[in-house]
């Protein structure tokens, strides 16, 4: 037999793969709760306008109530010849309670519909991955507030720069989040406007209230144009690649746990709870959680880019093109929600070494600039105070000394203005704390930092 939804126009049965190649049910069931939310807001819209009466929007209702129950709990039949989700419920409230809801689909596409149940759906992921990020950051400025006095070495090219502060490194991290914590709630702010009512491209001949749908669904307006509301997917991309930027930012972090956990670095400890052993090496205690962490920014960068292929060069208006938004779409948000959450449940936990870091900020000559900086205030220009520290730093390197455990006068051989007051200078708590401005590492500054930083998460 022809199939029951579009059997009208047909000569032949749709060819079985045929069916099975066109059919989404099997991913985009995942939006079948916001479908129904959806139908329900549809359903009394078209009541209040005249279009269905009470009666039939009540057993609308107790239809749908019915069948999220079977959804839930695993009863539902989900039939391939149905297609998709929006297709499977509306044939099963038919079954259920008959010619109303048959009535349902009046004045409504799947198009709108898919396009409101994928908001929806985006809207409510991005409310929990928002809950999650700040959950995260939370863990991670109180972990700098109790180290804005542990010094360990900061690096570019990974080499011994300067030294820092563990807490300063740590809010870092925390700003990386905050502009990820903005791009995702800009995405959300753009993203939700209503699409009910553009029906399948060009609106309806029902006398709609598009309004009161978009009010009731929680959307800030209904979108203004019905062609663009059924085609784009513009604010699926905009989220993956919010997603893509915060999965980065995640996997930068899991590559510094990683080296910090090594017995090379011994920075921290990362809690056996998140780490893993090895079948042969006794001796093992893998980073897994960060390295998988690290691995995962794989599979949302790629979905950012099938995404935009997926969208590029679709003309006006609705394309089957778009049924594989789902998958990648699906997969960014529980992808950046579980490592979310392993973060956010891992990094307060972490314990950082402090004896280990400052051992490891005593070597590599971190306060080679807070020398070079000591001569310009002795008179130097920059420059030439650079040369001499320079060869101040050979002369250690040729010696296998630090530039702190030269005496006076090996100082003094290159240049004559150095006096006694250097060696504090050489310290890696006068290093520190002469940074001490905005933005900077100063202790004190770390701690004002962390004290305005979890004043922001109060949003
Ligand atoms: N399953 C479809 C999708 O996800 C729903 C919209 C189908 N519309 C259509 N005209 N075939 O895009």
């Amino acid at each position: 037999s022809t199939s029951d939804l579009w059997g009208g126009r047909f000569n032949e049965p749709t060819d079985a793969f045929v069916q099975r190649f066109t059919a989404s049910h099997t991913f985009d069931r995942a939006l079948a709760s916001h479908d129904i939310r959806g139908s329900r807001a549809h359903a009394a819209m078209l009541t209040a306008v005249g279009v269905l009466s009470e009666d039939e929007c009540e057993s609308i209702n107790r239809g749908l109530d019915i069948i999220a129950k079977e959804i839930e709990s695993s009863q539902f039949d989900w039939q391939v010849a149905r297609e998709d989700v929006h297709m499977n419920i509306e044939a099963r409230l038919t079954e259920l309670i008959g010619d109303a809801g048959k009535k349902l689909h009046t004045g409504r596409s799947r198009n709108d519909q898919v396009a409101t149940d994928i908001r929806l759906y985006l809207r409510d992921a991005i409310d929990r991955i928002l809950g999650e990020l700040t959950r995260l950051q939370s863990g991670i400025i109180d972990l700098a507030a109790e180290n804005s006095d542990t010094i360990m070495p900061g690096f570019t090219h990974l080499q011994v720069a300067q030294p820092v502060v563990f807490g300063h490194h740590l809010l870092a991290w925390n700003e990386m989040l905050e502009r990820d914590f903005g791009r995702l709630s800009d995405c959300r702010q753009r993203l939700n406007e209503c699409p009910l009512g553009a029906a399948a491209l060009a609106g309806t001949t029902f006398p709609i209230d598009r309004e009161m749908t978009a009010a009731t669904l929680g959307f800030s307006a209904p979108t203004r144009n019905s062609l663009d509301s059924v085609s784009d997917r513009d604010f699926a991309i905009e989220f993956s690649a919010a997603a893509a930027l915060l999965m980065t930012h995640l996997s930068r972090m899991s590559e510094e746990l990683v080296i910090w956990s090594s017995a090379q670095f011994d920075f921290i400890d990362i809690p056996d709870r998140f780490c893993t052993g090895s079948s042969i090496m006794p001796q093992k205690k893998n980073p897994d959680v960060p390295e998988l962490v690290r691995g995962k920014t794989g599979r949302v960068n790629g979905h950012l880019v099938a995404l935009l292929t997926l969208m590029k060069s679709q003309p006006l208006a609705y394309n089957k093109d778009n049924q594989e938004d789902k998958e990648p779409l699906f997969d960014c948000v529980g992808t950046t929600l579980d490592c979310l959450r392993a973060f956010a449940d891992m990094v307060p936990a972490i314990t950082p070494k402090a004896e280990s870091m400052r051992r490891a900020a005593l070597v590599g000559f971190a306060t080679a600039t807070d020398l070079a900086d000591y001569l310009v205030r002795k008179g130097l220009a920059f420059r030439d105070a650079h040369e001499v520290v320079g060869k101040a730093v050979a002369h250690c390197v040729n010696a296998n000394s630090t530039l702190e455990a030269l005496p006076l006068e090996t100082l003094r051989g290159f240049h004559s203005v150095i006096a006694e007051d250097v060696f504090e200078i050489l310290t890696l708590e006068g290093s520190v704390a002469a940074r001490d401005h905005l933005g900077g590492t100063a202790p004190a500054q770390v701690r004002s930092a962390a004290v305005a930083a979890k004043q922001r998460l109060q949003r």
